[in-house]
């Protein structure tokens, strides 16, 4: 017997209004042409000021929760990955056990942007298997429209907001379900290619986004190709092992280009960058949930989650449903 963190259950949750690229062409000097051939996005969800990323991701850690059938007293371990936090402190993690009225537990946030799901997995499946917690929320939530600037088309029409989770839980097994390798990166000399141009410490503004989207989308290709590599690897498993990926949802062309590259068919390939665009943390996590609500991700499926983001960093994640 092997103890294992183990995927009992998923959620997510999307702000109320749904925007198409016709209805922010109204706004911002773009088209929907435009967007679609770039990047594969169609509509986006924007939070409204009472949806916050709390919000959000106490809405999503429900649906998880009543989907693994345990209540906010189960869980021991709650890990908020999110770049836009309700505020600079405390942890939204901490706001979200509030909402949920879990009592006294482990609560942290982790701050990765676009792989924050994917480090936060890796730290709580260490976690699970020490003993840390039996069972644990892992939510990725954003509001990226409250950082974006909305005068630069480069980077505002990318992005979404949104949330989702995932409750692991630490089981003893004879097989070989539950998360089976993960692999983090980061390469902070690249991280004035996609930032946020304020912050406490430095302009006491919360800042936007800015990016060199060129050199973003060349290194996503480099390296998610190559931490997918390493993490089946280490597991001792190839491409054609693996029943569904779902990667960060940044752009159809980079989750196409990297499919590619690895030999995977499109396929096999969860999709959801059309409907939500880039929602940063939450992306891989409520990509996940509608995957598994719709049944394309079955109990015994393999499979493989992987995501980049600012700073560099990046990761991937390889389970057994
Ligand atoms: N609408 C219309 N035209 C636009 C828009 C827009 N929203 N944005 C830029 N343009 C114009 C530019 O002004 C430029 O015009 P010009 O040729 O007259 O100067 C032209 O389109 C081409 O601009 P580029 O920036 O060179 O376009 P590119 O083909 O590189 O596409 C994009 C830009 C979509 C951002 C691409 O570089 C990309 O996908 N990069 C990856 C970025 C990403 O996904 N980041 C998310 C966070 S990181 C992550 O999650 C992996």
């Amino acid at each position: 017997m092997t103890l294992r963190a183990i995927l009992a259950g998923t959620g997510s949750a999307l702000p109320r209004t749904r925007v198409s690229n016709e209805e922010l062409a109204r706004r911002v000097d773009t088209s929907d042409e435009w967007i679609v051939e770039r990047t594969g996005i169609r509509f986006r969800h924007i939070a409204e000021p009472d949806e916050t990323t709390a919000t959000l991701a106490a809405a999503a850690a429900k649906e998880a929760l009543a989907a693994a059938g345990l209540e906010p007293s189960d869980i021991g371990l709650i890990i908020v990955a999110t770049a836009t936090p309700d505020n600079t402190f405390p942890a939204s993690a901490t706001k979200v056990q509030a909402l949920l009225g879990a009592p006294d537990c482990i609560a942290f946030d982790v701050a990765a942007v676009c792989s924050g799901f994917l480090y936060a997995i890796s730290v709580a499946d260490s976690m699970l298997r020490t003993g840390a917690a039996k069972h644990a929320l892992i939510i990725g939530s954003e509001t990226f429209s409250r950082i974006l600037d909305w005068e630069d088309r480069t980077t505002c029409v990318l992005f979404g907001d949104g949330a989702g989770a995932v409750v692991l839980s630490a089981e003893e097994v004879a097989d070989d379900r539950g998360i089976l390798a993960t692999r983090l990166h980061a390469e902070g000399q690249y991280c004035d290619m996609l930032y946020v141009d304020g912050g406490p410490s430095t302009t006491g503004t919360v800042g936007h986004v800015r990016m060199q989207g060129r050199e973003v989308f060349r290194h996503a290709v480099t390296n998610l190709a190559a931490v997918l590599g390493e993490v089946l690897a280490d597991v001792g498993l190839s491409a054609t092992d693996i029943d569904w990926v779902v990667p960060h949802q940044a752009n159809k062309r980079i989750i196409d280009a990297t499919a590619k590259k690895l030999g995977l068919p499109a396929e096999r390939v969860v999709l959801t960058v059309d409907q939500h665009a880039n929602t940063s943390a939450a992306s891989v996590p409520l990509a996940l949930d509608l995957a598994v609500r719709d049944g394309r991700i079955r109990r015994g499926d393999l499979v493989v989650l992987e995501a980049m983001g600012g700073g560099f960093t990046w990761g991937a994640a390889v389970l057994r449903v």
